[in-house]
């Protein structure tokens, strides 16, 4: 035992230490060129965006087989399952992004990275035109020419046209809503703390409110309440005691994506922590320091101090424009792509992957669009022979037939795209998670307890991009640990 215990503490050092040094010491890299050797053209491959499905697709391509281009207003990629514990800074915004720049110069080709909207699509002409996120400078729109593009541009928070959300509640999706809901909670408790403890004003402000009882809701309900719980008891033991976090979920149950015996747990262990949890409430309209929902027939008022608003995603401008493009594009929930991840109407140069798109077998997750874009990978390697091939049979004294066989061969080579759920985990507040994972096959249910914290949170740090943020969000949770987390803004 003795031995085994030592070599995989060898192999685990082994194994950080290469990670380590692959990230400060990246490889050469091939520069692009417009032909290879041979002589045959190298095509362009545009990304669009920097997400879940674009990271994973990038870390798994051959760059050097293309003329990569990448496009997002973003620069970096956010390991979003993390988020919603920043805004009461359990972990830091910056622990959980990695510049885009970071992974390009760790891939084998050169890859350029252009920070700017894709603004159109050109599938006709296989043009896409873009326009820096630095405005007013000259050439601050360009078009790229592209044989092959990958949609991956995500979606945006949904508010299903409900009046007032945009103007009064704060989303839960990019860093900039992290930032404000931070600077919102911490200004609202001072706020109130200026105030007679009496005074109806203070306790409206100190009604902290969450739309939205998916797992981001959720998840971030059980930080907020940590935060309340844990620190701000130690310093602020008054404002402590009166703030009131609801979790405001339209449906008779919240998560509802997960088991009916993880949800049972997970409601009784929220009321438990003393989250006020609202089923069956569906908020009807936002007013500035209010809310109106529909709650068993009767219309409710709930006034707030903060509110923070998750309900789910919607298409972008940017997907929404393309479907208008496309005849066979019917459904408004996203790009309809085929079983090989092409966008119908474009099949053979326009590729989608993550919440862009939409296909019966798959949900918008993070999960889904890591493994989209892994498959991608395989395929560009495929379509990369493929395209070898067929200028090799225009060259002359090609061998035809067996080229065509060929070619032939490889087509029928690139299967579906097969998603496998791994299962689904949720941090539910107090140190406990919820875990429903599927290992070949079976199904493995738990919740609460020590194993099934350190197994989210060892998952967690599993799925970083890098060793950098692994690092720092380990040293976060051990600094939240010790220290507590910060109150300022
Ligand atoms: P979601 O779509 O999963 O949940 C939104 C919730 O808001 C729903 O339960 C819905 O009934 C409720 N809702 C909608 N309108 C409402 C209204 N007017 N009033 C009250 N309630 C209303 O959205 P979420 O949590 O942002 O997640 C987005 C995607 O990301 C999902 O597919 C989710 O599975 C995935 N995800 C998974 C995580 C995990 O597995 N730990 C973590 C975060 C996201």
């Amino acid at each position: 035992i003795w031995k085994t215990t030592l070599y995989s503490i060898l192999a685990t050092i082994g194994y950080f230490s290469y990670q380590l040094y692959r990230e400060i010491h990246p490889k050469t890299q091939l520069p692009q060129s417009k032909t290879f050797e041979n002589g045959s053209p190298r095509k362009n491959l545009v990304i669009l965006g920097t997400g879940w499905g674009s990271v994973s697709l990038l870390q798994e391509l051959d760059t050097t087989l293309y003329n990569v281009i990448i496009v997002s207003p973003r620069n970096y990629f956010l390991f979003t399952p993390l988020l919603p514990s920043t805004p009461v800074g359990t972990v830091n915004v910056k622990s959980i992004v990695e510049p885009i720049r970071s992974i390009i110069r760790r891939t084998k080709g050169s890859v350029v990275y252009y920070e700017a909207w894709a603004t159109d699509i050109d599938p006709q002409n296989k043009q896409i035109t873009v326009k820096s996120v630095f405005p007013g400078e000259q050439e601050d729109i360009k078009t790229i020419d592209y044989d092959y593009l990958v949609l991956s541009i995500g979606a945006t928070s949904t508010t299903f046209n409900i009046p007032g959300v945009s103007e009064n509640a704060i989303f839960m999706k990019e860093i900039s809503d992290s930032e404000k809901v931070r600077s919102k909670i911490m200004k609202t408790i001072e706020k109130a703390s200026f105030l007679p403890r009496d005074d109806p004003e203070r306790r409206k402000l100190l009604n902290f409110l969450v739309v939205g009882g998916g797992p981001t809701g959720v998840e971030f309900a059980a930080e907020l309440q940590d935060f309340i719980k844990q620190d701000l008891k130690k310093i602020m033991p008054e404002i402590s005691q009166d703030i009131k976090v609801s979790l405001i979920e339209g449906l008779p149950n919240i998560l509802n994506m997960f088991d009916k015996k993880l949800i049972d747990y997970t409601e009784k262990f929220l009321i438990n922590e003393d989250v006020d949890l609202k089923l069956n409430t569906m908020v009807k309209k936002v007013n500035p320091d209010s809310i109106i929902a529909k709650c068993k027939g009767e219309e409710i008022e709930l006034p707030y101090g903060v509110l923070v608003w998750s309900t789910g995603i919607k298409p972008q401008q940017l997907t929404l424009d393309t479907m208008k493009k496309l005849d066979e594009q019917t459904e408004r929930r996203g790009l309809l792509i085929d079983d090989k991840l092409r966008l119908l109407g474009a099949q053979d140069s326009i590729f989608g992957i993550g919440d862009c798109t939409f296909h019966p077998g798959f949900v918008p997750t993070a999960q889904v669009a890591h493994q989209e874009g892994q498959y991608l990978a395989k395929t560009f390697q495929k379509l990369y022979e493929i395209d070898q091939l067929k200028w090799e049979q225009e060259q002359p004294n090609a061998d035809i037939n067996s080229i065509k066989t060929n070619i032939d061969k490889i087509e029928s080579s690139i299967v579906d795209f097969k998603y496998a759920h791994m299962g689904s985990l949720a941090y539910i507040g107090g140190d406990k998670a919820i875990m429903d994972l599927n290992i070949a096959g079976a199904q493995y249910r738990l919740s609460g307890g020590n194993f099934v914290f350190w197994f989210w949170r060892s998952v967690y740090l599993s799925m970083c991009v890098s060793l950098r943020n692994r690092v720092l969000v380990t040293a976060d949770w051990v600094r939240t640990f010790v220290f507590g987390r910060d109150s300022s803004v």
